[in-house]
């Protein structure tokens, strides 16, 4: 059963707490922190303070998305506030081998986290090593954005060498996922969907976590 994972960029943050147990409430998995530092994208969000301040409220794992350049450089800050999956982006991590494994050795799970125009032989050495794969399916910075199509065969190639492989790598899509398209997302392989905007826009959570699931099994 494909997983669902709410972003909380597009949360109420005064409210940020009772966001995520509605989220929990509604069903969700995984709950998705976006963390922006105004240089690798042009939009600044969260650090680890408030991560470690909503990890009280959720029960459900943290799955931590940094879209900031020199990621290991706040790495430790980021597991000790508590995320449980963190993602730092190829195309900002200079020693990605180094990062993945220091983000293992630190108890967290790793993924690494691909933009729309990246291409996948990028991971060819560092596939086996982890987690999660995020493709981004929009350009990272904003929520509410458009889908962008040619993810989907991105997708496809990406699940076929993690078949082929027989590899334990789950596939996240973020980015302008909604329940129309969710189906297709997840016919082309994907694991886990992160919904911003189609979540948190939407006024009845549980009634989008059941049509994805309705749609999608
Ligand atoms: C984009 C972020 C996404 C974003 C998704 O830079 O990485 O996680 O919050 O939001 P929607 O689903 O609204 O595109
Ligand atoms: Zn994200």
């Amino acid at each position: 059963m494909v997983k669902i994972a709410p972003s909380i960029l597009s949360a109420d943050f005064s409210r940020l707490g009772e966001e995520i147990k509605a989220a929990e409430k509604a069903g969700a998995d995984w709950i998705h922190v976006d963390v922006m530092d105004g240089h690798f994208v042009p939009n600044i969000t969260i650090g680890p303070p408030v991560v470690k301040s909503i990890k009280k409220s959720a029960a459900i794992p943290l799955d931590v998305h940094l879209m900031i350049e020199d990621p290991d450089q706040y790495i430790d800050a980021f597991v000790k506030a508590g995320s449980d999956i963190i993602s730092v982006h190829a195309e900002a991590s200079t020693h990605l081998h180094r990062s993945i494994n220091y983000i293992k050795g630190s108890g967290a799970k790793a993924g690494v986290s691909l933009n729309p125009s990246t291409p996948l032989n990028i991971l060819d050495f560092i596939l086996p090593e982890v987690d999660l794969v995020i493709l981004m399916s929009v350009n990272p910075g904003f929520g509410g954005q458009e889908f962008i199509p040619q993810t989907l065969n991105k997708l496809r190639m990406l699940k076929e060498i993690i078949k082929r492989n027989k590899l334990k790598v789950e596939i996240e899509i973020d980015g302008g996922v909604n329940t129309d398209n969710a189906p297709d997302v997840v016919k082309a392989g994907a694991d886990i969907l992160v919904m911003g905007n189609a979540f948190y826009g939407s006024k009845d959570y549980a009634g989008v976590v059941k049509a994805v699931r309705k749609k999608c099994g």
